[in-house]
């Protein structure tokens, strides 16, 4: 018999938990199920986003386009970078179009990793930050970003995980699962760290227009950072358009030569229409205004946990107040039960859909990542029943 590729079994040894067959058969046998564990807003895409592409699919553009990119979308990337972070990017030769930000991310680190290099991932984090650093055979090293510290990693802790071979660190602030981003200093800090260490940093920021608080520094956006950071941007959360696919890298442009190379020969090109329809969405004042009130929605409905949270007082579920994205990082260790065991009886006794913490690393155990991209009936009966439920335990 053949034998598989074992980087396949490197990822399955990492594997994240998903209770997804569990919620299924549930809901097939009839059970209510309050889903709060999935990252996907609730909102529909705009119609006039949805008019644009249709408008580019009936005038032909239906076919190959350029590989990096149509120009016009480029332009308007490079546009939303000056306006939103400040950042300067030349459309030529510094973005590359992507099949949403898991795909920036994709081309990002194959641009930049060696076999055998390390990866610096802060614990927890989203599970494909270091899935794919292991598929691309890089050496993850998890630094802990515990609760206690806003689940930000204390700057020594980033000091402790540096080796010879440290190559690349990857952020993603404001974080998934825990909400949370650091201050300008601290990325300062972090940004002399890589250029000290000749470090690329790859950032990962699909949910930088997600906060509630000041806004979040691009890590590109540091002075002298440009030519080290890779900067993973997409429309799915910021414009509700997660089924659309469509994503960016912005980096310098040797990496964006190298990144363009893995696109060009994986995917061709992101849909033309697609495309067309990007560019209206980032650029079109009355839509960046529909974007803003969706941060305003989630925002009522980050209001609405954190005050349960304080009528409940509870000692079982401690609630960090989250930054931005749209989720809770709920710490449940006082439970002294394991992330999966706390989501599987949650799913069966009370019916909430929540996804284990130790998904997204071993600082997660004992958490669950709650999502508000739902509605706000089901946000305050599922976080109600999650605490009266915890309560009895
Ligand atoms: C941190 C993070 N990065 C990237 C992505 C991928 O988003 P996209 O739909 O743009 O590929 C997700 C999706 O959940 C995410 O949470």
């Amino acid at each position: 018999m053949q034998t598989l590729n074992t980087q396949f079994e490197l990822i399955r040894q990492s594997a994240t938990v998903s209770l997804t067959d569990r919620i299924l058969a549930l809901k097939a046998s009839g059970r209510q199920i309050i889903g709060l564990q999935v990252g996907d807003p609730d909102f529909g895409t705009h119609p006039a986003i949805a008019e644009a592409a249709l408008k580019a699919m009936q005038d032909g553009q239906t076919h190959y386009g350029p590989s990096n990119g149509t120009l016009e979308l480029r332009k308007a990337i490079a546009h939303k970078l000056q306006r939103d972070e400040g950042v300067t990017y030349d459309p030529a030769s510094e973005i590359l179009v992507t099949n949403g930000g898991i795909h920036a991310y994709y081309t990002a680190m194959q641009s930049v990793l060696n076999p055998g290099d390390d990866v610096l991932i802060p614990d927890p984090s989203w599970a494909t930050h270091s899935n794919m650093a292991t598929m691309l055979r890089g050496n993850v090293i998890r630094v802990p970003a515990p609760a206690e510290n806003g689940f930000i990693p204390h700057f020594d802790s980033w000091l402790k995980a540096l080796t010879p071979k440290t190559r690349v660190i990857v952020l993603n602030y404001p974080s998934n699962p825990t909400g949370a981003y650091p201050n300008r200093e601290y990325l300062q800090q972090l940004q002399d760290f890589a250029a000290k260490n000749n470090l690329w940093i790859v950032s990962d920021e699909v949910y930088g227009s997600l906060y509630y608080g000041e806004k979040p520094t691009s890590a590109a956006a540091i002075a002298g950072a440009k030519e080290r950071t890779l900067l993973v941007q997409s429309l799915s959360k910021s414009y509700a358009m997660t089924g659309w696919r469509v994503g960016f890298l912005a980096a310098p442009a040797q990496v964006i030569a190298n990144a363009l190379k893995a696109s060009q020969n994986s995917i061709t090109c992101v849909a033309p229409f697609i495309q067309k329809a990007a560019a209206f969405a980032l650029t079109d004042p009355a839509i960046q205004d529909v974007t803003v009130s969706m941060r305003s929605a989630y925002a009522k409905r980050r209001e609405l946990v954190l005050r349960l949270a304080r009528e409940f007082e509870s000692d079982k579920v401690i609630v960090t107040p989250s930054q931005g994205a749209f989720y809770f990082f709920l710490d449940m260790r006082p439970l002294k039960m394991s992330s999966v065991e706390i989501c599987e009886k949650l799913l069966d006794d009370v019916g909430v859909a929540l996804v284990p913490g130790s998904a997204f690393g071993e600082q997660g155990e004992g958490f669950a990542r709650l999502c508000i991209a739902a509605s706000d009936a089901d946000v305050e009966a599922g976080f109600r029943k999650i605490v009266e439920w915890a309560e009895k335990q």
